[in-house]
């Protein structure tokens, strides 16, 4: 099956084009083209992602993408004969110069060899994943090409268990002999997933493939979210996550501190999260001194990683012996962090030893359309459709659909 996928959700826009092939256990996945822009630079002036800024730089760059991802699937054809589109078919686009640069594009190129279309349909922001789905509903309807609307964090988890593949002669990509390919890794079910992103921190537990029982989440900020205020209140520019575990290590590296933050819920007796007290502490911390000099940055910085690292593993650690999964499945682009990440390996090396555990490899951390087209394969196989009309959904929460 070739999968378009297009993911819009936040500050990302992507497009992947996927031959994904096999049953849920033996799923593969060769990546024919993968085309992503990241904004966070053009959004660092906001200190967040400003969401009409989002919405206007998808609508610049899908179509761009799109192309570049096709032409890289070798899917990207001249048209032969003149085609019409029709006005009714671009009117959900709205921006005059989207609908041009779709016109054009849908004019001037021949329908793909795809078979699904995938888009991400939420959680996000509502203005950047509409850009996504009318997108894709104009690309689907000119082309006759079914539509599915992908859950956002659905796709963080799975690409966690997207591992690359070794080559074997089963598996032949007709146009790109040396296409990136994963599989996709299918432990033993249940699994306590954990999100933990700019959007969200959260605990579920999936008993059935993508289908999920909420076990713990944060009641306030989520966790990149709280990486990401901290780093502005020290002056470092937006994302500040990857900032901020840089000026950790430095310290750790230098030689730590002796600054010491709260681990907010740390005893309350759920797997609920709670991170702008800690934000709070920081800035409170940040008050009390003068004038803070590169070196005490730093330590701020290791000392607020540090909190994190340890509630998350705490709250892992009661998930883990609440729930008794098999596997334990982190996501999100805050399991790039490794200080973290090494903190929960640990603990279930420690602790769980019987527990799978899986994360997902640098490239598939942050957002992408990856894991989109790959959660659209499975929800496929598992024959979970997405109804007929996608509706953007700002709070869709895992499992809804
Ligand atoms: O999953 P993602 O790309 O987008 C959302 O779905 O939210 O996650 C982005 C978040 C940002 O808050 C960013 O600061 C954080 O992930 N992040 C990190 C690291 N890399 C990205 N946080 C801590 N340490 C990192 N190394
Ligand atoms: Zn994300």
């Amino acid at each position: 099956m070739n999968i378009l996928a297009i993911e819009t959700s936040c500050d990302e826009t992507a497009v992947a084009v996927l031959d994904a092939r096999g049953e849920i256990e033996r799923a593969r996945f060769a990546i024919l083209g993968n085309a992503l822009l990241s904004q966070a630079d053009k959004h660092a002036a906001y200190g967040g992602v400003y969401p009409t800024l989002a919405k206007r730089e998808h609508q610049n760059n899908l179509v761009p993408l799109a192309m570049q991802a096709l032409e890289d699937a070798g899917m990207l054809s001249s048209h032969i004969r003149d085609v019409r589109i029709r006005d009714e078919l671009l009117e959900p686009l709205r921006d005059p110069a989207f609908k041009d640069a779709v016109r054009v594009f849908l004019k001037s190129y021949e329908k793909p060899d795809i078979d699904c279309i995938a888009v991400t349909k939420g959680p996000g922001l509502e203005p950047a994943l509409w850009t996504g789905i009318t997108f894709a509903e104009a690309l689907s309807e000119a082309w006759g090409i079914p539509l599915m609307g992908i859950d956002h964090l659905e796709g963080h988890i799975l690409s966690a268990l997207l591992k690359p593949a070794v080559t074997d002669q089963s598996f032949v990509v007709s146009t790109k002999a040396n296409a990136n390919q994963y599989e996709l890794h299918s432990p033993d079910l249940p699994l306590l997933t954990l999100v933990i992103s700019g959007g969200h921190t959260e605990f579920s537990l999936m008993s059935e493939w993508l289908s999920f029982a909420p076990v713990g989440e944060t009641r306030d900020d989520a966790v990149g979210e709280a990486f990401d205020k901290v780093a502005r209140l020290l002056d470092l520019t937006y994302p500040g996550g990857p900032k901020i575990a840089e000026l950790a290590e430095r310290s750790r590296v230098r030689g730590s501190g002796d600054i010491r933050f709260p681990r907010p819920m740390a005893h309350d007796a759920t797997c609920d999260f709670s991170f702008s007290g800690l934000k709070t502490a920081v800035l409170y911390k940040l008050r009390n001194m003068d004038k803070i000099s590169e070196v005490e940055k730093e330590h701020i910085a290791e000392a607020f990683e540090d909190a994190v690292r340890d509630v998350i593993v705490l709250k892992t650690r009661r998930a883990l012996t609440e729930h008794a999964p098999r596997a334990l499945v982190v996501g999100g682009g805050v399991s790039a962090n490794t200080h973290i990440k090494n903190g929960i390996l640990s603990l279930v090396k420690e602790e769980f030893p019987d527990v799978f555990v899986s994360f997902p490899i640098p490239e598939l951390t942050g957002d992408n359309a990856i894991m989109i087209g790959a959660a659209a394969y499975v929800r496929n196989l598992l024959g979970k459709d997405s109804p007929e009309k996608i509706v953007a959904q700002g709070n869709l929460r895992l499992g809804a659909t």
